[in-house]
């Protein structure tokens, strides 16, 4: 059963959807099956993988609205083991639509369980806000990843998150985890930048990730170019910093695909028909039904075994780390599944199998 990953925090502009794209493409990379849900009405995330959010057929929207299953809105990207579900700007309308739905801040958590089997993990962007979609977003979520940028100002704000996270466990999903404060745009340079990072070291201890995403402009170039960096620029510092950062992810949470695939034992699925459960080992050569061959240039997986000292995040404290994002144990950007595949304008529909 995949891992939901929600990457929060109402404060604008942190590196959110950045963090969100850019993990999700490294773990793709790693050869887990991904998928990008993007909640964010701005739709940077769904432009960043290269689909046009005006053009697409379906996205969450729909999902929410209730009108589209939730595996008909998603899309292939390029890259063979990344899906995306794409946002579109009608979401800045459906808090309001959705304001009378029964459990409506449940609405993503129900709509995801058709097929977060398919998945090792789903990153969802959330918008900068604490609004119903966030509160969807945490509600459906096994853990939050909080970017902070390394700046003036950083932490604040982060209590009235902390807060919202402490209510949503209260009263919708007591099993949210903290997955992670990801430090961002750090620039190693700056004296501020070295304060900033000590400071939520010392705050969040532990649950600061080892990972940290420096300041580099290809990352915040590659958008433009509908890639994320590791397509873009794979050997840019900021490729290897997100990729540092899917290997500390998947080291974590082991145990969400290591474990046999509901069904094994013959307990029905809840979309049986349509889908094809990933074999329980590690590696797995389809994201989804709807792409039944692995791709046949996938080298061998580049999945980095679990060092010795490997633990889940809130199994044992962490002992603080260097701040060097490419220490040793971050895969070689250039061992990672480069797509070949190119993808039509506005993405390629789920069930249109891909011609490799
Ligand atoms: N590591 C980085 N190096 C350079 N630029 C970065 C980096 N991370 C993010 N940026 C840039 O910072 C800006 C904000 O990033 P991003 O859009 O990911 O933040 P966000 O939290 O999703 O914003 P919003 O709250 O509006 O959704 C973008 O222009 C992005 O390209
Ligand atoms: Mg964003």
């Amino acid at each position: 059963m995949g891992k939901v990953i929600a990457v929060a925090n109402q404060k604008g502009g942190v590196g959110k959807t950045t963090t969100a794209v850019n993990l999700a493409a490294s773990l793709a990379a790693s050869e887990h099956p991904t998928l990008l849900i993007d909640t964010d009405p701005q739709a940077n995330g769904t432009s960043s993988l290269g689909v046009e959010p005006r053009t697409v057929a379906s996205s969450i929207y729909d999902v929410l609205t209730g009108t589209v299953a939730v595996e008909d809105a998603a899309l292939h990207t390029e890259m063979p083991f990344l899906d995306v579900i794409p946002s579109h700007i009608n979401l800045v309308g459906a808090e309001i639509e959705m304001i009378d739905l029964f459990e409506r801040e449940r609405v993503l958590k129900k709509a995801l369980a058709r097929v977060r089997r398919r998945y090792h993990f789903v990153v969802i962007d959330c918008p900068p806000s604490l609004g119903l979609l966030t509160l969807n977003a945490l509600t459906a979520a096994d853990s939050v990843l909080i970017p902070v940028q390394t700046e003036y100002f950083a932490l604040e704000g982060l209590g009235q998150l902390l807060n919202t996270i402490k209510i949503v466990r209260q009263h919708l999903n007591p099993n949210l985890e903290i997955e992670g404060v990801l430090l961002t745009m750090f620039d190693g340079r700056l004296r501020l930048s070295n304060q900033v990072a000590a400071e939520v070291r010392r705050y969040f201890g532990d649950r600061v990730f080892e990972a940290v995403v420096q300041r580099n402009v290809r990352v915040s170039e590659a958008p433009s170019f509908g890639k994320p960096v590791l397509l873009y620029d794979a050997v840019s510092s900021g490729a290897r910093n997100y990729m540092a950062v899917a290997a500390e992810t998947i080291r974590n949470n082991q145990r969400f695909f290591q474990e046999p695939p509901e069904g094994a034992d013959g307990t029905p699925l809840d979309d049986a028909p349509h889908l094809q459960v990933p074999p329980p080992a590690p590696r797995v050569s389809t994201p989804s039904a709807a792409t039944p061959t692995a791709s046949p240039r996938a080298p061998a997986p580049p999945t980095p075994a679990p060092p010795a000292a490997s633990r889940e995040r809130d199994a044992a404290p962490r002992p603080p780390s260097p701040d060097a994002p490419d220490g040793d144990g971050t895969p070689d950007p250039s061992r990672v599944v480069l797509a070949s595949r190119a993808t039509p304008p506005g993405g390629r529909p789920h069930g249109d199998t891909p011609s490799a």
